[in-house]
C-alpha cells in the first residue's frame, strides 16, 4: 500500500500516473463535440449503486477506466463553446499546472511553517489586487514594510466565503451592543450569500434590507438613502451596505461612488461583492467601470470566475488590514501569540479556515505566464460577445431582452407571436431549457424578473462566438414550438 503514497522513492510512478490522467483528460477535452451527454440522474446514479467502495480495483489505471464511467463521460464541460449556463469559465493553462505542483506538494496556507514561499506568494498577490483596486501598494514587500497601505486581505474558497468574511467584519466594527438592531442594505439583484452570512453571523431575519434597483438593474441609490435614514431615525444600526459590482444575473454594477458617500454619511461599512466584476481589474479598456471601489472598506473577488481560474479561486481585501484581527484566534498547538510578536507570518491570523489549500499559485502562475493585460483582454471579448449577442437578440422579434449587458450576460425570453397566456410563455421557455439541457447540445440558465420565467446566457468563454448564440437562439426557439404545438394538440 505504501506505493501509492507520493514521496522520494514513488515520484517514478507518480510522474506516469499524473501523466496517464492528464492525457485522458486532454484526449476528453479534445474530443468533446457538446457540453453535455443529457445524461439524467436517474440514468446515471445505477452505475454509482453497482460500486463496491470497500473493494478497490488496486491501481490507478483501472481506476482511471472505471472514472470515464462514473464521472468523464457525462461531466458539464465549460470550455466547449455553448456551454452558457452559469458563473464557470474555461481554465487558463498555467492555472491547470500550478494544480498539478499546489496539490503535488500539497501546502497549507495556515502556518508560514507549512507554507514558506506560498505565503509570499499569496501575500504578493493579496498587495497585486489591493493595488489594483485602489487601495494602494506595499510597495512590493510580502511582509508589508515600507507599507503605503494597510490594505490586506486573505484567499478563500470562494465569493460567499468571501462575503461571510466582511460581513464578520462589518459586525465587528459596528460595535452595536444589540445585534438585533444591525442591518445589511444590499440591492434586490445582490447575492444570496448575503442572506445566508446574515444569518450565519446570527443576525434576525429582518437583517437584511433589499434595496430597489432601477431598469439597468443597479441599486437605486435614492431608495437606499431612504431606507438608511429611515432605519436611523427608528434607532437601528447600519452595519454595512453590499454593492454588487456584476449582479449574477445582469452583470449590473451598483453606482459605487453614491454608494460610497452614503455610507460615509451613516458610518456603514461598504463592501462590494466583485465576485464577478472583479475581471475588470485586469481590462485595459474597462477598468473605469469600477471607479469608486477604492472607498469600500472591504472587496469579494472570484478568480474563479473572471480571472479563468479553477475553483477554488477567490479573496477578501480590505482597506485596513488591522480589521482582519475579527478573524484572529491563537491556539498553542498552532499560531501563538508570541508568533505574531515575531511577525512570523501565519495566514491562519487573517483566515476563516485552518487548513487551506494554495489556491493562489494558480493566479500567481497566470500572471507570470500571461500578464494581467492577457487576463484582462480574455474577459473584455467576452464582454464585446455579449454587446454583439445583445444586438441579435433586441433586433429578434422572438426575444424579449431585459437589459444592455456592462459586463457578460444576457438575460431573455422565448415570445411566441400568437400566444397570450403568460402561464404558457413562461413554461413554454422553462421546457426549452430543460429540453435544451437533456439534448446536451448546449447548457443555459433561467431566472425570474418580475414574476416571469426567464432563460440565461452567463457568456465567460472566449471560443463562444456570435453564431454559436444564434444557433443556441435557434435551438431554444425550437423546442419552444415544439412544446407549444403539443399543449395545442392535447388541447383540442
Ligand atoms: C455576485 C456574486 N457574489 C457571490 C457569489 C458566490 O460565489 P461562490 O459561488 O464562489 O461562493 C456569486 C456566485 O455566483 C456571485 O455571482
Amino acid at each position: 500500500m505504501r506505493s501509492h503514497l507520493l514521496n522520494d522513492t514513488t515520484a517514478e510512478r507518480y510522474r506516469r500516473t499524473a501523466t496517464a490522467a492528464v492525457e485522458r483528460v486532454a484526449d476528453k477535452l479534445a474530443a468533446t463535440d457538446r457540453p453535455f451527454t443529457g445524461i439524467t440522474p436517474e440514468q446515471l446514479a445505477p452505475t454509482f449503486d453497482a460500486i463496491d467502495l470497500d473493494r478497490p480495483l488496486g491501481d490507478t489505471t483501472a481506476a482511471l477506466d472505471e472514472l470515464e464511467s462514473v464521472y468523464l463521460r457525462d461531466a458539464v464541460y465549460f470550455h466547449h463553446p455553448r456551454y452558457l449556463a452559469h458563473l464557470n469559465c474555461p481554465v487558463v493553462i498555467p492555472a491547470v499546472a500550478a494544480e498539478a505542483v499546489l496539490s503535488a506538494v500539497n501546502s497549507s496556507l495556515d502556518t508560514w511553517d507549512q507554507s514558506a514561499g506560498a505565503t509570499l506568494i499569496e501575500r504578493r498577490l493579496i498587495d497585486w489586487t489591493a493595488s489594483r483596486i485602489g487601495f494602494g501598494t506595499n510597495a512590493g514587500t510580502s511582509l508589508g514594510t515600507n507599507a503605503e497601505t494597510n490594505a490586506d486581505g486573505v484567499f478563500t474558497s470562494g465569493g460567499s466565503q468571501s462575503n461571510l468574511q466582511a460581513l464578520l467584519l462589518a459586525r465587528e466594527e459596528a460595535k452595536a451592543t444589540d445585534s438585533a438592531k444591525l442591518r445589511i442594505f444590499a440591492s434586490e439583484c445582490g447575492h444570496f450569500s448575503v442572506q445566508k452570512s446574515a444569518k450565519l453571523l446570527g443576525l434576525t431575519p429582518e437583517a437584511v434590507i433589499a434595496i430597489p434597483c432601477d431598469n439597468d438593474k443597479r441599486m437605486q441609490t435614492l431608495a437606499l438613502a431612504r431606507e438608511l435614514a429611515r432605519c436611523t431615525s427608528e434607532g437601528l444600526v447600519p452595519m454595512a451596505v453590499v454593492a454588487t459590482a456584476g449582479t449574477t444575473d445582469f452583470g449590473s454594477i451598483d453606482p459605487l461612488p453614491e454608494i460610497a458617500e452614503l455610507c460615509e454619511l451613516y458610518g456603514a461599512w461598504m463592501h462590494v461583492d466583485a465576485a464577478y466584476g472583479c475581471g475588470l481589474l485586469a481590462s485595459r479598456t474597462r477598468r473605469h467601470l469600477l471607479d469608486g471601489i477604492e472607498r469600500a472598506d472591504s472587496v469579494t473577488v472570484d478568480y474563479h470566475k473572471s480571472f479563468f481560474q479553477p475553483v477554488s479561486s477567490s479573496a477578501l481585501l480590505v482597506r485596513d488590514g488591522a480589521t482582519l484581527r475579527h478573524a484572529t484566534y491563537h491556539a498553542d498547538y498552532l499560531n501563538p501569540r508570541r508568533m505574531a510578536e515575531e511577525r512570523i507570518p501565519n495566514q491562519v491570523d487573517k483566515s476563516l479556515q485552518t487548513t487551506r489549500r494554495f489556491d493562489a499559485l494558480k493566479l500567481w502562475m497566470t500572471l507570470r505566464t500571461m500578464g494581467a493585460d492577457g487576463v484582462g483582454e480574455l474577459f473584455d471579448e467576452v464582454c464585446d460577445l455579449a454587446g454583439d449577442g445583445w444586438q441579435l437578440l433586441a433586433g429578434d422579434p422572438r426575444y424579449d431582452v431585459v437589459v444592455r449587458p456592462t459586463l457578460s450576460t444576457l438575460v431573455f425570453r422565448y415570445i411566441p407571436a400568437d400566444v397570450t397566456s403568460p402561464a404558457m410563455i413562461d413554461r413554454a421557455n422553462l421546457y426549452a431549457r430543460k429540453a435544451l439541457f437533456a439534448s446536451g447540445d448546449a447548457v443555459v440558465a433561467g431566472t425570474k424578473v418580475g414574476g416571469k420565467h426567464y432563460l440565461k446566457f452567463t457568456l465567460l468563454n472566449p471560443e463562444t462566438t456570435l453564431t454559436d448564440i444564434a444557433a443556441v437562439l435557434d435551438l431554444i426557439a425550437g423546442h419552444a414550438e415544439q412544446y407549444l404545438g403539443e399543449s395545442l394538440v392535447h388541447a383540442s
